[in-house]
């Protein structure tokens, strides 16, 4: 891993922006099991951050991922806490923002892609796009992120390339523009032909991938002789690709409709490399941010970040707190005092760090698009922004509709104090969110998550973290909406209904299930109960 060498305090416009264009801020988004850490892996290995591949992944009988350090996590072999990665590759500064593999975390999946200016939209070939993954590019669509796809697990049988381009155009509505195209069929993976120059990359498979793959570019001439039919397919299909208007297009893929298409095997490492190389050449580079009032932040601009994800109990020995700011204007230098927007005090920023997976070292300097970890933060949450100059708040970050619900009751009344004090924080990071009502009392908060997986995270931490073991009991409440004060009572006084408080004073009502509510919206036309948004 390398980190940026820039000294001096760059705070004129100009070194700025040439810092803010070289980076490239992006997360995988991808199905359960498609292959994401195994991509991960590889990106970090072909950038030789990472001597050997393995050392990044954490399934059972291989190496603990660097991604992953909670020991349920490890247990599960799935990977709950985002961490960065960031390396230099050519001359860019790539940052590799990961994300949870679980659906259960799919809310803080989407907070991380409040982070990023692009995403790798990552296909097992054999599958497909799968729930998970059109869940997230929604959510990319939403936000206009632009998406590179990855068909991966190309040395496997799976389905015919073309159908796959069929089937990502139908889904997604985006034209599927591929970059390379693979010779030989789905498990006889033997390179790909790179569309624009006409030229075939042959892949040599390595032991277990443990190694770069040596890939060896071959003209079109040596291609034929050394594949024969394969290649001549191959071109075939790229011919009829081309008559079909799936050639790559900038523009199309900046605007979110069309999204150039690679092919490979992370495993093997074969077409990291050119994953790469797109990334660097056609990914965007982060830009001005607009505000809540919707003023664009320059890049120029002094420093503003926002805090996108929370995550303590990161480091079981030190038991601290992390807050993960992107960096959308100006320089972050380490022990530069900002300003809170929300709160409006001074925080001091001494220790900044970068952190992925276990290791940790010190950031000095950081650009837009950079991710800081900053150290026992404990006054900042999710959503927060910081500033140095001049003021600007960025818009807040949307929480999503809870399905799931439960009290939770520490087991010993007598670690009230612990409780409390766990409680609130797992609030503050966003694992669930905590609800509370006079009739139910602080003693017996209700928690509210979009996958019942945190309620498990919450019970784990609250236990090993916060030395208070807890009872969680499900309640029978499958959604929420927003209602205001006048509505309370009324809600209350229905069956299968009540009314719940946030942190932030917002009000919630929960449903055990849709008719009563539509009974309730029936017979009371003007009640406020207003949707949130759907995970
Ligand atoms: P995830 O983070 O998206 O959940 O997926 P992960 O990388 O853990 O990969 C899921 C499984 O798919 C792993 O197998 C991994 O080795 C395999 N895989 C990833 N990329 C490729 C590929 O390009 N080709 C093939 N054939 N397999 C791939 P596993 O059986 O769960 O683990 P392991 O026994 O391989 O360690």
């Amino acid at each position: 891993m390398s980190t940026t060498a820039v000294s001096g305090t760059a705070t004129a416009g100009g070194p700025v922006v040439a810092e803010a264009r070289r980076r490239r801020s992006f997360a995988v988004i991808s199905h359960p099991d498609a292959g994401k850490s195994t991509v991960t892996e590889a990106l970090a290995l072909h950038a030789r951050a990472i001597a050997e591949a393995g050392t990044v992944t954490g399934k059972t009988g291989r190496r603990h991922t660097v991604s992953d350090w909670m020991s349920m996590e490890q247990d599960r072999g799935i990977s709950i806490t985002s961490a960065a990665l960031q390396f230099t590759y050519r001359d860019a500064v790539i940052n590799l923002l990961d994300t949870p593999g679980h659906a259960d975390f799919s809310e803080d999946t989407y907070r991380v892609l409040s982070a990023v200016d692009a995403a790798v939209m990552l296909l097992d070939a054999a599958k497909g796009l799968e729930p998970q993954t059109m869940k997230l590019f929604a959510v990319c669509k939403h936000r206009g992120i632009p998406l590179i796809t990855f068909v991966n697990k190309w040395d496997r049988p799976g389905k015919d390339a073309l159908e796959l381009m069929d089937e990502i155009t139908e889904q997604t509505g985006l034209i599927a523009a591929p970059l390379t195209w693979p010779v030989g069929i789905g498990g006889d993976f033997r390179g790909v032909l790179d569309r624009a120059s006409g030229q075939y990359v042959r892949y040599t498979r390595t032991a277990g991938g443990a190694t770069a793959a040596p890939e060896e570019v071959l003209t079109p001439e040596q291609a034929e002789a050394a594949e024969g039919d394969a290649w001549t397919t191959a071109v075939e299909e790229g011919e009829l690709l081309s008559a079909t208007g799936a050639d790559f297009d900038l523009e199309s893929f900046l605007d979110g409709t069309a999204t150039p298409v690679l092919f490979g095997s992370a495993v093997q490492n074969f077409g990291v490399h050119a994953l790469l190389d797109v990334l660097v050449d056609i990914a965007p580079a982060p830009d001005a941010r607009p505000d809540v009032s919707g003023r664009p932040r320059e890049l120029s601009e002094p420093f503003s970040a926002f805090v996108f994800k929370v995550q303590a109990g990161m480091d079981a020995a030190h038991r601290d707190r992390l807050a993960f700011l992107r960096v959308c204007s100006g320089v972050f230098e380490r022990g530069m005092v900002v300003t809170s927007a929300a709160t409006g005090r001074p925080f001091t920023t001494k220790y900044a760090q970068q952190v992925f997976g276990r290791d940790r070292s010190s950031v000095d300097t950081a650009f837009p698009g950079d991710v800081v970890g900053l150290v026992n933060a404990s006054a900042l949450q999710v959503g927060d922004t910081l500033y140095s100059e001049k003021l600007v708040a960025f818009p807040p970050l949307p929480t999503f509709a809870p399905e799931h619900f439960a009290v939770v009751r520490a087991e010993d009344a007598g670690k009230y104090k612990q409780f409390r004090r766990g409680i609130e924080q797992l609030d503050s990071e966003g694992v669930v969110q905590v609800l509370r009502s006079d009739i139910r009392g602080a003693q017996a908060p209700v928690l509210a998550a979009v996958g019942p997986m945190q309620f498990e995270v919450a019970e784990h931490r609250m236990r090993t973290e916060f030395n208070s073991p807890v009872r969680l009991e499900r309640l029978s409440y499958t959604f929420a909406r927003r209602t205001t004060a006048e509505w309370v009572a009324t809600l209350n006084s229905q069956s299968g209904v009540e009314v719940l408080q946030r942190e932030n004073g917002e009000l919630l009502a929960v449903f055990a299930d849709k008719f009563r509510l539509q009974w309730i919206q029936k017979q009371l036309p003007d009640i406020v109960l207003e949707p949130l948004v759907a995970a």
